[in-house]
């Protein structure tokens, strides 16, 4: 029974569905005989997402079934004629009992692709619990993923991330599955992220960007034009940081404003990032860059909706900060990237070549960087920050 490690393992034969962006997310496509689970806050477009998946696949030898045990099978064919899909070759099926999924699949040739939505809704008739609870999720899940590994169908799972306890939510199973996607979204934002977290196939961190439109998910293959904003303007308090999402470069913009203090307390709102990290950078700013930018109001937005969790957006914030404090826009067409110690120092950040290349790809030329930053072969000129002070000079330096 067993063999070394160098014995010829065969690259899975992946299934590319057609949407770009999940296909990238999946690390190439789907693989037969896989579990993948979907998870995402109710609402947020996963059985939109999903169906616009099956449609693009699904053709003359390609089958897709999608089994849906939350909506009744007229909403979602209304879903689908909404996004111009009602004539794609995907088989529906409203269903709840993983017995009665199992054995209804099992009368016809299996497919290729099967999606279940959603794993909180499927139960098995083997276990008293109500659907929903965990060990109902566990075993339908199971048994599903038996099933996948039996056929080598590429089964996909959406599950509803609850805050509930009494209904398991995606966590649950994650264990169970091949590869784990999130769908995320702000409300009031018209873009989601696609996001891999688990992959036995493929890389995790890769994203995919879709935008939200009246007639279903537009793939969004160019993200960072999405989170610039109107980049070309030069009011003061705006700096664009070069992030990286996964693998992939992505460029926003990050807004501040400062305003005296009415009364009491300086007020403090801060979107996209984290509160705790702005007031750390507002402290440092003062401490070592000379500012007396703490007793003031701060707000702090990141463009688009976007969340950033990435130290090296530091530099970024506490440019907009700066610019918006001394009220002087920052130099045309410049990036930043740079993690801030507490001393005021600016470490480096990872992927300094990728950030810049994707900057240099959309028409920036300058870009401020930790010092000792290389990159070769850009039309783009880089400026050594070493630490916050230096920063400050070049802003009060940059032209009005
Ligand atoms: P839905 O796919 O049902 O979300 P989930 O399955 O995650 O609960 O989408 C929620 C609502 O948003 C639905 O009424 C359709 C609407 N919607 C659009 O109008 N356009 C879109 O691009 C998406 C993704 C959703
Ligand atoms: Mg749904």
């Amino acid at each position: 029974m067993l063999e070394g490690l160098s014995a010829k393992a065969e690259e899975p034969q992946r299934r590319l569905t057609g949407v770009g962006e999940f296909d990238r997310v999946t690390g190439g496509g789907l693989v037969p005989g896989s579990a993948l689970l979907l998870g995402g806050d109710p609402g947020v477009g996963k059985s939109t997402l999903v169906l616009q998946v099956l449609a693009a696949y699904a053709g003359a030898k390609k089958s897709a079934v999608y089994v849906s045990g939350e909506e009744a099978l007229a909403q979602v064919r209304l879903r689908a004629a909404r996004m111009g899909l009602a004539k794609a070759p995907v088989q529906l099926g409203a269903a709840t009992c993983v017995e009665d999924i199992l054995s209804t699949l099992a009368t016809a040739p299996a497919p290729d692709i099967l999606v279940i939505d959603s794993i909180q809704t499927v139960w098995t008739s083997a276990l008293d619990a109500a659907p929903g609870t965990i060990a109902q999720v566990r075993t339908a899940t199971h048994d599903l993923v038996r099933y996948a590994k039996s056929t080598g169908v590429a089964v996909i799972l959406i599950g509803h991330v609850t805050k509930d306890g009494q209904i398991a939510g995606p966590k649950a199973v994650e264990h169970l599955v091949d590869a784990v996607l999130y769908f995320e979204g702000e409300r009031g934002h018209h873009f989601r992220i696609l996001r891999a977290v688990k992959n036995r196939f493929g890389a995790t961190d890769e994203i995919g960007v879709f935008e939200m439109t009246g007639t279903g998910l537009a793939e969004v293959s160019n993200p960072s034009a999405l989170f610039l904003g109107d980049s070309s303007s030069q009011a003061p308090g705006a700096a664009v940081f070069a992030g990286i999402e996964g693998t992939r470069p992505l460029l926003c913009e990050i807004q501040a404003l400062t305003a005296p203090t009415g009364y009491g307390t300086a007020r403090r709102a801060v979107v996209g990032w984290d509160a705790g990290r702005l007031a750390m950078i507002l402290a440092v700013l003062d401490a070592r860059g000379g500012l007396g930018i703490s007793g003031r109001d701060v707000y702090l937005n990141v463009a688009g909706g976007l969340k950033i969790a990435e130290p090296a957006a530091d530099l970024a914030a506490a440019a907009a900060l700066i610019s918006s404090y001394t009220a002087r826009p920052l130099p045309k067409g410049c990036v930043l990237f740079g993690e801030i110690a507490l001393s005021g120092d600016i470490r480096p950040a990872p992927h300094a070549e990728a950030r810049l290349k994707e900057a240099a790809k959309l028409g920036f030329t300058r870009a401020f960087v930790p010092a000792g930053t290389k990159a070769h072969g850009l039309a783009l000129a880089l400026e050594g920050i070493e630490d916050v002070s230096d920063l400050v000079r070049v802003i009060g330096d940059s032209q009005r």
